[in-house]
C-alpha cells in the first residue's frame, strides 16, 4: 500500500536523534547542560495559571468556537495595535490557533497551491519548509549569510523569483539566528510582494523578544495587509510553550479559509486556555512580569558577549543576536560538520546544542545556543563550548 510521497521529502530532523541522546544520557544520570530547548526557563505567571482553572471550574471544558471566543480575538487585535501600530477586525481578520505552528499551518494551507514556489530563508525553523512540502508546496531556499547578517541579500529573492512564485515566508525576529530585516528592507520587500503578486507569511512568534530597535510588523505598511499573514503565538512571550494558543491575522478571505482548515484539523483551542490567553494578553501586570523575563534574556545575552570578549576565541565566533533567545554560534574554523561539532560537544563537554544544519544548508558549520536557561548553564555551558572548541 502507498503512503503519502511527499514525507518522502522531508527528512528527518538530525535534532531529533541529539535530543533523544540527551534524554538517555540524562537518564543515565549524566549532568547535561541543556543549551539545545527553544522553550523559556521561566514558569508560566500563576495569574494565568488561575484563571485558566477558574474557567474549567466554570464549566469551560467543551467545545468552543473554532475562530476563537471574541474576547481573546479583541486581546489579540488590541496587542496588535498597541505594539505594531496594525488594525484588524477582531470579527473577520482574526483566527484563534493552537500555537504558532498551527497559525502557520492555517496560513499556508489557506493561500497554497501544489506545485507554487514558496520563498523560504536558509537558515530558518525547519518547520517553515517542511509544512510547505508537506502541503505540496515547491520550496526554494533564499540564502541569508552571516556575512549579511544572516539576512538575505535583496538580488536573491529577484533571482528566485519565477512564474511559480507565490509565497515569501519571513521570520521575524528568526529562529535560529535572531535576525530580522530593517524597515526599509521590509518596506522593499512588500513593494517586491506586491509588484509581483505575492503572499507574505510573517512568523513573528519571537516579535517581542528583541534587543535594540523593534522589529517592523510585516503588515504595517499602507496597503500590506491584502497580500501579509501575521502568524504569532503566546509561547515564547509568555512562557506558555504548553498550552498550545496562538492566532493567525490577515485579510478577512484568507481567514475564511483558514477558519475551515482550523475546524477540519483541531475544531477550536481548548475554551479554558483561550480564557487564560486572553487574560494574559490584556492584564497591565502580566505585561510587566513578561518584560523582566526579556530583560533576563537581554541580561544572559550580554553575559554570552562578556565571556566571548573575555576569551578571545579564534575557533567559535559569536555574532550578537538583534532578536529571539539564541545564539548561532560560528564554528566554521574548525572545519568540522555542525552534527559532528554537537555530537562531540555533548559527549566530551556535556553541553547540549543544535546544529546550524538542522535549519538548512547555509546553517553548516554553526551550531545554535538557547539563552532560554539559568544565567549559571549559559555561562558554564558556553565556558565549556569554547574550552571544548580551543582543544581541537
Ligand atoms: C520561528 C518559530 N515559529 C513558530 C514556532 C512554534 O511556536 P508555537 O509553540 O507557538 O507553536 C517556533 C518554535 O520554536 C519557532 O521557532
Amino acid at each position: 500500500m502507498n503512503l503519502n510521497q511527499q514525507f518522502e521529502l522531508i527528512r528527518q530532523s538530525s535534532t531529533v536523534a541529539i535530543f533523544d541522546r540527551i534524554s538517555a544520557m540524562k537518564v543515565g544520570g549524566q549532568k547535561i547542560v541543556g543549551l539545545h530547548v527553544g522553550d523559556p526557563d521561566f514558569g508560566t505567571p500563576q495569574e494565568i495559571l488561575d484563571v485558566a482553572i477558574k474557567a474549567m471550574q466554570d464549566g469551560l471544558t467543551h467545545y468552543g468556537p473554532s475562530r476563537g471566543f471574541l474576547d481573546l480575538r479583541q486581546a489579540i487585535a488590541s496587542k496588535l495595535m498597541r505594539d505594531e501600530g496594525v488594525t484588524y477586525d477582531p470579527h473577520t481578520e482574526i483566527l484563534v490557533t493552537h500555537g504558532g505552528i498551527h497559525g502557520y499551518y492555517t496560513a499556508t494551507q489557506s493561500i497554497l497551491n501544489p506545485g507554487d514556489d514558496v520563498l523560504i530563508p536558509d537558515p530558518s525553523w525547519a518547520t517553515h519548509s517542511n509544512m510547505a512540502i508537506m502541503l505540496r508546496g515547491n520550496v526554494i531556499r533564499i540564502p541569508a549569510p552571516a556575512e549579511n547578517g544572516f539576512i538575505p541579500y535583496f538580488e536573491a529573492w529577484e533571482k528566485a523569483l519565477t512564474p511559480k512564485t507565490r509565497v515569501i515566508v519571513l521570520t521575524n525576529p528568526s529562529n535560529p539566528t535572531g535576525a530580522y530585516p530593517m524597515r526599509e528592507y521590509v518596506q522593499k520587500l512588500q513593494d517586491f510582494a506586491a509588484k509581483n503578486n505575492l503572499w507574505i507569511v510573517s512568523d513573528e512568534v519571537y516579535g517581542s523578544l528583541y534587543y535594540g530597535e523593534r522589529p517592523t510588523c510585516a503588515a504595517a505598511f499602507d496597503g500590506a495587509k491584502e497580500r501579509t499573514l501575521l502568524v504569532n503565538s503566546l509561547s515564547k512571550s509568555y512562557a506558555m510553550t504548553g498550552w498550545r494558543v496562538g492566532y493567525l491575522a490577515a485579510s478577512a478571505r484568507v481567514i475564511e479559509n483558514a477558519l475551515k482548515a482550523s475546524q477540519n484539523s483541531i475544531t477550536c483551542v481548548a475554551p479554558f486556555i483561550q480564557k487564560a490567553a486572553a487574560f494574559a494578553l490584556s492584564d497591565p501586570a502580566i505585561q510587566e512580569v513578561t518584560a523582566n523575563m526579556r530583560a533576563a534574556y537581554a541580561r544572559r545575552r550580554d553575559l554570552v558577549l562578556r565571556l566571548s570578549h573575555e576569551l578571545e576565541s579564534e575557533k567559535v565566533l559569536v555574532t550578537p543576536p538583534q532578536g529571539a533567545f539564541y545564539f548561532f554560534l560560528d564554528f566554521r574554523p574548525l572545519k568540522m560538520a555542525s552534527t559532528e561539532i554537537c555530537e562531540r560537544i555533548l559527549e566530551e563537554a556535556g553541553v547540549g546544542l543544535v546544529p546550524g544544519s538542522a535549519f538548512g544548508e547555509q546553517g553548516e558549520g554553526f551550531v545554535r545556543m538557547t539563552i532560554a536557561a539559568s544565567d549559571e548553564d549559559v555561562e558554564a555551558g558556553f565556558r565549556k563550548i569554547v574550552e571544548w572548541a580551543e582543544k581541537q
